[in-house]
């Protein structure tokens, strides 16, 4: 690989473990599993150590991932919260053991324990009594979810004994059972509600709930494995976490002093096929040097302590038929192979179907009908097909085929070149599409509008609505003669609807289903257009100057307003009043210090991100523009700025200004 072709991988491994990151920590909805995103880690730490020209201190590598959300009191952490490394096999244990060798001697005991398979907590007593439960956040700060964490009948609001340190820290896991996360399960799906992938998400979810009460009805539980603060009760972490039993902590049986490597692997083999019978799930095992004194010995690299490593066990597989393939088609239009497989049982549920992405997933498998498939659960609710045994291969079988046409409206499919999904083109008459999209349009992060998202079949199939824009034109005797529809559910729906009509612009835009965009995206564009005929008037050029959106997003803002049906559609939610532009007090003005100065930003910022800058800017009286022009009075540059646009500023002897700099002007 020459060097920009290193730069630019490093740069999209960075930007995946970022985005995988924000899944796992604040939404609780990984797109993948442990095990690949622990490989893009090691793909990108590989990367950086072979070329330590591109080592960045914001790079993933050296930071553990942000759970920090905003309604909870922010705590910076006494010690700091870290992560450990991980291990998948034997060897990379062995070489653990030798690194430890090297610096402490042969003469040192490890500690096995469980690595339970929750979300972290750190809790701090004094003089006996809880005084707060915080979050590993990003590991500098976390949480402060004191009052969540007191619903938990497993940990101690006040110590048992008297010989606890005066004030020290425990560290554990919060997790539920699994029994208990498939009662919670059950429940969502008896609610309509989405269900959740695992029993880790399901806690980390729950911990973050801003109701306590709505806490205390789910039977969370908590391991502790970890005590720090200055006066230890004893130099041994074994024994200090058994006696920390005494004080009324839960601490698992589990735990096993071993005195070699070749006892430590014994217990990762033994745990590899018992896990199955715990009543609650464990991903490895967790490998800590016994003594406090040898711990501080070998102290800590950026991320993670040298004293410590986790085994990590890989997903559990299972070998079944695969009987049919079903072909779903989304609000987009993308086509989705699902397999109908013969039912298995796997880590803890009846597996009866699996995804299969994309026709390169079938191909790069060459999976035939009939085919003993593996199946594997990764972080997903849908567990995915990951091989083929192709010795079970009857003599005569064929290749899957991906269909070609539309399963719902028979439309010959495309797929563009460079895309790996196909799309059925027919998006204002196949059905799924349609119902897609209006489901989309009236869900809880979109126009929020309770009780239609059951109803849209029904309104659907009853040719009341063809499209979001007919929503609005709804009427009461409409709704009471259709079946199941009494008269408090339509009046519900139909205040619910002109309710709706208030919603902020930035959700609007989401809700619209563009293709590619999405929240964030949507949030800039409304930050940076007026108004949705200024959006429907943008150009390409224009479009791509909106921080976040690139070629991809702009093109398809383009097509999407190029289409006389959307415009239609726009229309008629002009009509019904829908609220379609910028909410100018959104921008507060705070002083008039820019008034008359036109500012273009350009490349990255220390301090504030360029959306933050351009809001300061215009909080101040000043304009924004997207490109340097003789009318521009400061081009506020940070690093990486274009080499086009620098020479254009020189050479328009136009200010430029650093992002401190900046920041004097408003002092
Ligand atoms: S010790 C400085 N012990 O695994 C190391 N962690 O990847 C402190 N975990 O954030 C962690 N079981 O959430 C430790 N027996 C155990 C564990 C454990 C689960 C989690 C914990 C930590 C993560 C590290």
């Amino acid at each position: 690989m020459n060097n920009e072709k290193v730069k630019k991988r490093i740069e999209q491994l960075r930007a995946d473990i970022e985005r995988h990151n924000y899944n796992y920590y604040v939404h609780n909805r990984p797109e993948v599993s442990d095990f690949e995103y622990d490989m893009l880690m090691g793909d990108l730490t590989a990367l950086e150590n072979k070329f330590p020209e591109f080592q960045s201190h914001t790079s993933p590598t050296q930071k553990v991932g942000s759970d920090i959300t905003t309604e909870f009191k922010q705590v910076t952490h006494k010690y700091p919260m870290l992560s450990l490394g991980n291990t998948y096999n034997p060897e990379e244990l062995r070489e653990f053991d030798n690194r430890i060798k090297k610096i402490i001697g042969d003469n040192f005991e490890y500690v096995c324990e469980l690595k339970y398979d929750g979300t972290s907590i750190s809790l701090t007593y004094s003089d006996g009594k809880l005084q707060r439960a915080v979050t590993r956040g990003d590991g500098e700060k976390g949480d402060d979810v004191t009052l969540n964490v007191r619903t938990i009948k497993t940990i101690p609001y006040y110590l048992k004994a008297n010989d606890f340190p005066k004030e020290f820290e425990i560290r554990g896991e919060i997790f539920f059972n699994k029994a208990d996360f498939e009662k919670i399960n059950a429940e969502r799906k008896q609610n309509n509600e989405a269900l959740l992938a695992n029993p880790r998400n399901a806690a980390a979810g729950t911990l973050k709930l801003l109701d306590s009460s709505a806490v205390a009805k789910r039977p969370l539980d908590c391991f502790l494995y970890y005590i720090l603060g200055e006066n230890s009760f004893s130099d041994s972490h074994y024994k200090n976490l058994t006696k920390a039993r005494d004080w009324g902590f839960q601490i698992p049986e589990h735990i096993t002093k071993c005195k070699t490597i070749e006892n430590v692997l014994e217990f990762t083999e033994y745990w590899t096929n018992e896990r199955k019978n715990l009543p609650f799930e464990i991903d490895g095992i967790v490998i800590k040097v016994d003594s406090l004194k040898q711990q501080m010995q070998l102290g800590y690299t950026a991320k993670s302590p040298r004293w410590a490593i986790s085994y990590k066990f890989k997903a559990e597989q299972a070998l079944t038929k695969l009987i049919s393939i079903d072909y779903q088609v989304g609000r987009t239009g993308a086509i989705t192979p699902v397999a109908n497989l013969e039912p298995v049982f796997l880590a803890g549920t009846n597996v009866k179907r699996a995804s299969l992405h994309n026709a390169d997933q079938i191909e790069l498998h060459d999976i035939h009908i009939g085919d003993y498939v593996f199946v594997e659960k990764g972080g997903e609710i849908i567990p995915k097909i990951v091989g083929v045994d192709v010795s079970k291969r009857e003599s005569v079988s064929f290749p899957l085929k991906f269909i070609e046409n539309c399963p719902e409206c028979n439309s010959l499919l495309i797929r563009n070149e460079g895309e790996a999904q196909h799309y059925c083109p027919n998006e204002f008459s196949c059905p799924p599409q349609i119902k897609g999209k209006i489901e989309h349009f009236v869900s809880r992060k979109a126009m929020n509008i309770a009780g239609a998202e059951a109803t849209i079949d029904l309104l659907y199939t009853n040719k009341i609505i063809s499209d979001i824009g007919d929503l609005y034109n709804l009427d009461k005797t409409q709704l009471i003669n259709l079946e199941r529809f009494g008269e408090k559910s339509a009046d519900n729906l139909l205040l619910s609807i002109e309710e709706s009509k208030k919603t902020p612009f930035e959700k609007v835009i989401y809700a619209l289903g563009i293709r590619f965009v999405g929240e964030t995206v949507a949030k800039k564009i409304a930050s940076n257009v007026k108004d949705i005929d200024s959006l429907i008037a943008a150009s390409f050029e224009e479009l791509i100057l909106i921080d976040e959106v690139g070629d991809k997003i702009a093109q398809s803002i383009v097509e999407h307003f190029k289409n006389d049906n959307n415009l239609q559609i726009i229309q008629k939610l002009k009509d019904a009043g829908v609220n379609l532009k910028r909410d100018e007090n959104s921008a507060q003005k705070k002083s008039d210090k820019l008034s008359g100065l036109t500012f273009v930003i350009s490349g990255v910022f220390d301090k504030y991100s360029r959306d933050e800058l351009k809001q300061i800017i215009e909080e101040n009286g000043g304009k924004n523009s997207g490109s340097i022009s003789a009318k521009t009075n400061y081009v506020l540059a940070g690093e990486n700025m274009g080499s086009a646009k620098l020479e254009k500023a020189q050479k328009l002897k136009i200010k430029i200004i650093s992002e401190d700099e900046f920041l004097g002007m408003i002092m």
